[in-house]
């Protein structure tokens, strides 16, 4: 088990859980539930984590932009982003700010990405005409999410250990919390 020796080794041990997670379809992470507010009332669901990148803060998400996520997430950019590791018992929960988007590189190599099944997905089903695959592409969006606050919960026997880390204009400040 590891054992954080200090609140700044819990941040980082957290982020290359994500990294770990966004870079293996097999890994217990990837499947997050996403909670979202929905004209005041919470909205939470299970997404596949695409990709974390530690250094910009950033995880992304595929989504489809007539979902009511996307519509809730334009209606308030707020989000929170949680996992749980069963094997370390470890929680982990992002809260942060969206942007959707639908366009860029980084959209476009997401796409390239997929393979035929998965960008059926995203297609009109009550269409009778066999669709082309640019209509299912308008459909497509990457939910982008800025991290500025991790907690990381591990539960022990010996004793759960908290930490919440949030980021600034002087990076990563860090402290133990209980409970
Ligand atoms: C295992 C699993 C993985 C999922 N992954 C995604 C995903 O990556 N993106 C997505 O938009 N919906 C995904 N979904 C579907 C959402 O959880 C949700 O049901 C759907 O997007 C509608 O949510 P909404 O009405 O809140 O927008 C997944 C569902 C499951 C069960």
């Amino acid at each position: 088990m590891v054992v954080w020796q200090s609140p700044e080794e819990a941040i980082d041990d957290g982020w290359r859980l994500l990294e770990a997670a966004a870079g293996d379809p097999g890994h217990p992470c990837r499947l997050m539930a996403l909670a979202t507010i929905c004209v005041g009332r919470p909205a939470v669901r299970t997404l596949v984590l695409r990709r974390c990148e530690s250094s910009t803060r950033q995880l992304h998400c595929y989504s489809d932009l007539r979902s009511a996520k996307v519509a809730q997430l334009n209606a308030c950019a707020d989000a929170e982003l949680m996992v749980y590791h069963p094997q370390r018992r470890l929680q982990l929960r992002a809260s942060a700010v969206s942007t959707i988007a639908t366009e860029g590189s980084l959209c476009d190599d997401a796409w390239s990405g997929l393979d035929p099944r998965q960008r059926r997905e995203y297609l009109d089903c009550a269409s009778p005409e066999p669709a082309e695959e640019s209509a299912a592409r308008r459909n497509f969006c990457l939910l982008c999410f800025s991290v500025h606050t991790l907690d990381v919960l591990l539960l022990d026997a010996q004793g759960h250990r908290r930490v919440q880390g949030r980021y600034g204009e002087s990076g990563w400040a860090s402290r133990w919390l209980r409970p």
